[in-house]
């Protein structure tokens, strides 16, 4: 049976693309199950759509508060049975009810080299700290926000006239490429977490993750 993938989003859904584009060419052997936005009319759902997936909008603020949201959404991600549930720019934080309900199935990809610049603004914050490398690093998700065990990363050169957005264009490229490459790693059932932290081929990665090579 093939790996079920739900995908969590907010926004432009160009991660969300490039899963769509992998599975599509046969890259990621993996069923969309479902494509699940807490922001209605976003590009990311006319994405899913086109690609004949099946879409659902929970909008935040039509709930009281974070849990009864969260138990909302779990209860339309658990009717699409995933193995695994991906979040690809989906900017709500997560209760811990819902990080426990999916531990170990839950992945995030988030646009520093873990563990800095966890949080917002990570491009400005990488220019205005100087650093000479910046990047994405995919992991999975617990309760620490973005502190989850890294899987992979994918590293960038910042440039002195470097932007935040022509660094985050840079990064988002080498996101376009690792999403797809690590949930395949996933739903082929070679990389897992266990207590000894994150197992691809049964070696234990180390802290930073598989590190993805540069590529231009
Ligand atoms: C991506 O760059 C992703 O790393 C980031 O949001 C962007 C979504 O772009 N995620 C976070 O900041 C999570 N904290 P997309 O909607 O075009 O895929």
């Amino acid at each position: 049976m093939s790996h079920r993938l739900v995908i969590l989003i907010s926004g432009s859904g160009t991660n969300l693309q490039a899963i769509i584009d992998a599975v599509a060419q046969g890259d990621v052997s993996a069923d969309i199950a479902l494509v699940l936005s807490n922001r209605a009319n976003v590009k990311g759902l006319e994405r899913a759509t086109a690609a004949n997936i099946k879409t659902c909008t929970l909008a935040h603020q039509d709930f009281p508060d974070r849990a009864s949201f969260d138990r909302a959404m779990i209860e339309e991600i658990d009717k699409a049975q995933p193995d695994t549930i991906v979040l690809a720019g989906f900017m709500r934080i997560l209760s811990d009810t819902f990080v426990r309900h999916y531990a170990g199935r839950l992945i995030n990809i988030h646009p520093s080299l873990l563990p800095l610049y966890p949080g917002l603004n990570t491009h400005q914050r990488a220019i205005d700290a100087g650093d000479q490398q910046h990047g994405c690093s995919i992991h999975f998700v617990t309760e620490e926000l973005d502190g989850g065990p890294v899987i992979a990363q994918a590293v960038v050169p910042v440039r002195s006239n470097d932007t935040p957005e022509t660094l985050s264009n840079r990064v988002q490229l080498q996101e376009h490429a690792l999403y797809p490459l690590v949930l395949n790693w996933r739903c082929e059932g070679r990389v897992i977490l266990n207590d000894q932290g994150v197992q691809l081929d049964g070696e234990t990665l180390p802290q930073q993750g598989y590190q993805h090579p540069w590529q231009d």
